[in-house]
């Protein structure tokens, strides 16, 4: 069981059940994720994302099977799980009312931190919330009053994050701006843990992927090892067109921000129409 080299996973979920009344949600749900690497949980609405999540972060208990996270079981020892976590909520949990700093403030303070200003003002920084940081969040865009939400989850420096669908509802432009929030924490050694209905968060951010289905996970692998399931590629010659997504970006000036290549398609005259098939 102990193979030495191998250092403990950050999260280890171990044939988890749970059923609401007749209603199978999870049917056994393996796998491991390794401390300090994101790892996405994939799965269409209803698949029992946030189920497990809840499970994980305590909050709900499985019928069977067992998880540790930091080492800690979920059932057994859910207070230190719960000091090794953060969850951030598919709705976020910022209080409009408040300004971005008097937010975080009140976190630091409700956690007992000592100088919960500066607490402030270092997240504001690490968020790009500085010259925001004294406006009532309402008037945040919501890409800002994520990127507020995901500050808030990180004081008291958790190890582990769960980030539950952290772009749903997000315009492109916001949800680039989450991922690389969610690409600076992992850098800095926190293990995240997201769900995401979306191929292309997953693909953007995880270093492994996890596809739950019907009550299991039918795959879990890196990105490269879950292309490799298909057949490989014919080689065919087409025009690329860029995508929407594409176009969008360029004209809302979002480009630089996209790393993977996708600026660049071939062919984006700007005064033709574009007439694309
Ligand atoms: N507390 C609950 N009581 C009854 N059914 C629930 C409860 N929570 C979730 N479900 C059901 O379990 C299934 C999985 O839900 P959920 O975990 O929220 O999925 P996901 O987050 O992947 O969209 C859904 O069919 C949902 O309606
Ligand atoms: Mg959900």
């Amino acid at each position: 069981m102990t193979t030495a080299t191998q250092p403990a996973p950050a999260i280890r979920v171990q044939g988890i059940e749970k059923s609401f009344k007749d209603l199978q949600v999870l049917k056994g749900v393996d796998f491991d994720v390794k401390a300090g690497s994101i790892f996405a949980l994939l799965g269409s609405n209803g698949a029992g994302k946030t189920t497990l999540v809840r499970i994980l972060s305590t909050l709900l208990k499985a019928d069977a099977g067992s998880a540790t996270v930091q080492g800690f079981d979920v059932s057994a020892e859910p207070g230190d799980v719960r000091e090794s976590i953060s969850l951030t909520g598919q709705f976020a949990a910022v209080d409009e009312v408040l300004s971005g700093r008097e937010n975080l403030v009140l976190v630091a303070k409700l956690r007992h931190l000592k100088n919960p200003g500066a607490i402030a003002d270092d997240l504001l920084a690490r968020f790009s919330l500085t010259e925001a940081g004294g406006r009532r969040a309402a008037t945040y865009s919501g890409g800002m009053r994520r990127r507020l939400d995901i500050a808030m989850s990180l004081i008291g420096e958790p190890s582990i994050i769960f980030l539950d669908e952290p772009t749903t509802g997000l315009d492109p432009q916001a949800r680039i701006e989450v991922w690389e929030t969610v690409k600076q924490l992992a850098k800095g050694g926190t293990t995240v843990l997201l769900t995401t209905q979306y191929l292309d968060e997953a693909e953007q951010l995880a270093d492994r992927i996890a596809i739950l289905h019907e009550g299991r996970i039918i795959q879990n692998g890196t990105l490269a090892e879950l292309k490799q399931l298909l057949p490989a590629a014919k080689v065919e010659y087409v025009e690329k067109q860029p995508s929407l997504e594409d176009v969008f970006l360029t004209l809302v000036g979002a480009g630089a921000a996209s790393a993977s290549g996708t600026t660049s398609a071939s062919g984006t005259t700007s005064d033709t129409g574009k007439a694309s098939s």
